[in-house]
């Protein structure tokens, strides 16, 4: 049995070669009771967003030193169950904050202006006569933009809006100091907004924080972006915004279900664009990633302090 399992082949292992290594190089995700049969004797876990790392599994792991993941989101990590079993967190914050941010301007600028929609419509061979409104979707600039969440993603979104000249609004536990946006509740957010990014961490505070009466509040010409997780947004009361026009449409990065099925009915809805999870997709953010994750890793084999803790005071 190895010292150290990794959930994923990622680039730069070879840093790990000192120690007794197994990678799960299968497809997909690694299945739980491998993953459980992987960690038996393992002193160090470098895993995903997409594995459950429960109670049962840190349990499971008497050698367990460090758990690394390559996500800055450790929901899928039962945090309680490590601290009491003296395991160190690392995730990977920072290195992914700017192309998080990119992405989430991508996809409300494409919502918003309808690409997906003009984008079908030419492939499908559907591009007719130019027409005075066809495809007019809203705007950005001179627009309100509520960021439910201004932590470091919140705040690499809120700076890009100044080039659009947005007023922004945002929720937090504490007000931005220096900074021009206004802090309101969540209410007041989501009724003065015209597009709402959701950047805030999914836990127990979080789950669900968007559904029926929230999406109600919103503005019936706003737009919604998700690049946090999928469980924050009820996904039944967002399918019935949109089919209702209650919101214009909405555009998610991740999704409640995650994978979402092809037949899901979310996807037959014109004003809804969904992508597979790929806001920190960048070549050199993913890079930046592993090599975090695995800094994180050796740290805590040769028992230093790791580079990004979780939580950051341990
Ligand atoms: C994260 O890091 O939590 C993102 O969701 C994936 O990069």
């Amino acid at each position: 049995m190895s010292s150290v399992y990794v959930t994923k082949e990622i680039p730069g292992l070879e840093r790990l070669a000192e120690y007794d290594v197994a990678v799960w190089r299968g497809e997909g995700p690694v299945p739980h009771d491998v993953l459980l049969g992987e960690v038996r004797d393992a002193r160090g876990l470098l895993c995903m967003l997409t594995d459950r790392i429960d109670s049962g599994l840190v349990d499971s792991a008497p050698h367990l030193e460090v758990l690394s993941q390559m996500a800055v989101g450790v929901d899928n990590i039962d945090i309680n169950a490590c601290r009491r079993a003296g395991v160190v967190v690392g995730h990977t914050p920072d290195v992914l904050t700017e192309t998080v941010a990119d992405s989430a301007w991508a996809l409300l600028a494409s919502i918003v202006r309808r690409i997906p929609e003009g984008e079908r419509e030419v492939r499908a061979g559907e591009w007719g006569p130019w027409e005075v409104f066809h495809l007019a979707g809203g705007d950005l600039h001179r627009t309100t933009l509520g960021i439910v969440g201004m932590g470091r993603i919140g705040q690499a979104v809120a700076r890009r809006a100044a080039g659009f000249d947005m007023e922004v609004i945002y929720t937090s536990p504490s007000t931005l100091p220096d900074s021009d946006a206004r802090r309101v509740d969540l209410e007041q957010l989501l009724e003065q907004a015209d597009h709402v990014v959701i950047c805030t961490r999914l836990d127990d505070s979080t789950l669900g924080l968007i559904g029926a009466d929230e999406l109600a509040r919103m503005k019936p010409m706003s737009y919604l972006v998700n690049v946090a997780r999928g469980p924050i947004v009820d996904t039944e009361a967002l399918l019935e915004a949109l089919r209702g026009g209650e919101i214009a449409g909405a555009a998610l990065d991740v999704t409640d279900p995650e994978p979402l099925p092809g037949s899901h009915p979310l996807l037959e809805l014109d004003n809804c664009l969904v992508v597979p999870h790929i806001a920190s997709a960048s070549v050199r953010t993913r890079n930046e990633m592993a090599r975090l994750a695995i800094d994180n890793l050796v740290a805590g084999l040769e028992g230093r302090d790791l580079p990004a803790r979780f939580p950051p005071d341990g």
